[in-house]
């Protein structure tokens, strides 16, 4: 990817940079001439992303955060400003996922998962909103999923905050008319990186396995170049991922029979499907 006259000296403030998704917008924003602002609790990582970028290494600015706790986001917002003077772009990528049954997860998980999916990028937003308006213009980019859309089994602590980042983005998206603030909302499909082994189980332990449908999945460099265009036309609503993103036009118009689909792990339906349709 060449350097690109929309995002070439944008400053872009990125969550979940030390892995996965955000390690490769990281990558990728910077090859098209961006200002970097890389967020996540791991600074060893942070740094470690930072030193590989491929246009200017190091140039990042490294700004550790724990989306988990709210109370030291207003810091983290005004010293985000302060490093450019601006934000152009803030994505909010980071996440974490969980496996588990409702009846085996622990409320304290549940609310860990609100507070990392859904409150700890609102407040980010919600922060920034009054720098965009004196600027007149910036974009929140939000990373959901399909299961901001549907809900599968063992998922149901991370649908609900994925659930509830569509219905505040597009709550704000329609206070926002004629602004210069752009919302994007991207629902990823199954996109191979570790996400499954950075997850939790129901009670808090690590469940440290990449399971083998991200082993095999949409790849992350195709999956960020086309999250970037769609940064980039300003769409207010994309699908990036394989062909489990059937399910979305399933869930559209035929919801009864996706319900039927999923009440068994929707994963392993997937794999038998592809199998057979060879695709
Ligand atoms: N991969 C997929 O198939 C897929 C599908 C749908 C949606 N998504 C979404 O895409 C986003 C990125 O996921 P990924 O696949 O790239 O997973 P990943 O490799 O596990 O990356 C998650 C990122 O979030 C950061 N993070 C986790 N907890 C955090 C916290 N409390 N505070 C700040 N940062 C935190 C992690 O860094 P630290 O551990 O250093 O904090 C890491 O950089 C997530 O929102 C996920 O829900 C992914």
């Amino acid at each position: 990817m060449k350097s690109n006259s929309h995002f070439h000296g944008k400053v872009i403030w990125i969550t979940g940079a030390s892995s996965g998704i955000g390690e490769e917008m990281s990558y990728q924003f910077s090859k098209l001439g961006a200002q970097l602002i890389i967020s996540a609790r791991n600074e060893g990582k942070l740094r470690r992303v930072n030193a590989q970028l491929p246009r200017n290494p190091g140039s990042a600015k490294v700004h550790p955060l724990d989306l988990e706790n709210l109370t030291e986001l207003p810091d983290k917002v005004k010293m985000a400003i302060s490093y450019f003077g601006r934000v152009d772009i803030l994505v909010n990528n980071a996440g974490l996922a969980v496996r588990d049954f409702v009846g085996n997860t622990s409320l304290e998980i549940d609310l860990k998962l609100m507070n990392i999916n859904y409150l700890g990028p609102i407040t980010l937003s919600k922060l920034l909103l009054p720098q965009f308006k004196i600027q007149g213009n910036g974009q929140l980019v939000v990373i959901s999923s399909l299961s901001g859309k549907y809900g599968v089994p063992k998922l149901a602590a991370y649908a609900a905050p994925k659930h509830a980042l569509h219905g505040f983005y597009e709550s704000l998206r329609s206070e926002l008319v004629d602004s210069g603030i752009g919302i994007s909302l991207i629902i990823p499909g199954i996109i191979q990186t570790e996400i499954t082994a950075h997850a939790v189980l129901g009670q808090g332990e690590n469940y440290g396995k990449v399971e083998t449908a991200f082993k095999n999945a949409y790849p992350v460099e195709k999956a960020v170049r086309k999250i970037i265009v769609a940064i980039q036309q300003g769409k207010e609503e994309f699908y990036v991922g394989g062909a489990e993103g059937f399910t979305l036009w399933l869930n559209r118009f035929s919801p009864w029979l996706l319900r039927r689909f999923i009440r068994n792990h929707p994963l392993k339906k997937l794999r038998v499907i592809k199998k057979r349709f060879g695709f």
